[in-house]
């Protein structure tokens, strides 16, 4: 495995685009590209497992998709259906703790016992947090904290806001990755990804495999993270700091 000598980063956060391409270069309905996006979802698991990936948060459907044709939001409703029943037995066997991040009021009654189910029945795995985001926007997650605490009368500072945050439970991804070529975020993880790294993957979702997986761990590996300090502070070849110290 080529990231065996690499530093794993502990929270991969993935914007899984490409699907509707995929399909379309294969003259499929825009739903088989989807579906093939499961597929290579279940794949990306099993990689962060076998590289000791320690939290692993997917945007599966944003605040904004519900503006996608009707036949497609209604088919994404059926895979998410579909894809509890099928994989959330194969997903507890591998040791994966599954979240639902996202609003849930809009879904229905069966996909809501679903994903609920799926909570309960993983609640005890420690392995693997796997973070599924559906009918999620970073603009969403900033608002209901914000909502959360004024509703309690508290104070709103960065660290309330930050403990009130549908991803509360983990802590902020290290690495960023956004496959099918765009180069924005589209409102996914805005506060959380504050210092992410972010790689740009050309690969569409269903064509993204563990190859693609250890290129951007070692692209992870390739940047020095400061988080606002200086390069010579977090390398501590800092004069200045070396003469405080003494
Ligand atoms: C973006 O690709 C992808 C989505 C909006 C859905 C992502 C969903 C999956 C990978 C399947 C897992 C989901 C469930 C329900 C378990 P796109 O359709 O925007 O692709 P395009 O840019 O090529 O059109």
């Amino acid at each position: 495995m080529a990231s065996s000598r690499l530093t794993v980063p502990h929270h991969v956060a993935i914007v899984m685009d490409g699907n509707g391409r995929w399909a379309s270069q294969r003259f499929l309905p825009r739903i088989a590209g989807h579906k093939q996006g499961v597929d290579s979802l279940n794949r990306c698991v099993r990689a962060c497992l076998e590289r000791g990936i320690g939290v692993l948060t997917v945007f599966a459907f944003s605040s904004e998709n519900w503006n996608r044709p009707p036949e497609e939001v209604s088919g994404l409703m059926e895979l998410l259906a579909l894809s509890l029943s099928r994989e959330v037995p194969s997903l507890n066997a591998q040791g994966v703790r599954i979240h639902f991040v996202g609003a849930r009021q809009r879904l229905s009654e069966k996909v809501q016992a679903g994903l609920a189910q799926a909570e309960l029945s993983t609640a005890g795995n420690q392995r693997l947090i796997f973070n599924v985001c559906f009918n999620y926007g970073g603009r969403w997650d900033i608002a209901q904290a914000a909502h959360k605490l004024a509703s309690r009368g508290e104070a709103i500072t960065e660290l309330s806001l930050d403990r009130a945050m549908a991803m509360a439970h983990v802590p902020d991804p290290d690495l960023l990755i956004r496959t099918g070529g765009e180069l924005r975020l589209s409102n996914f993880l805005l506060w959380q990804a504050a210092y992410s790294e972010l790689h740009f993957s050309s690969k569409l979702w269903p064509e993204f495999d563990d190859a693609a997986l250890d290129e951007a761990i070692a692209f992870f590996n390739t940047r020095e993270r400061r988080f606002g300090q200086t390069s010579a502070q977090v390398s501590g070849h800092d004069k200045n700091q070396d003469a405080r110290v003494v």
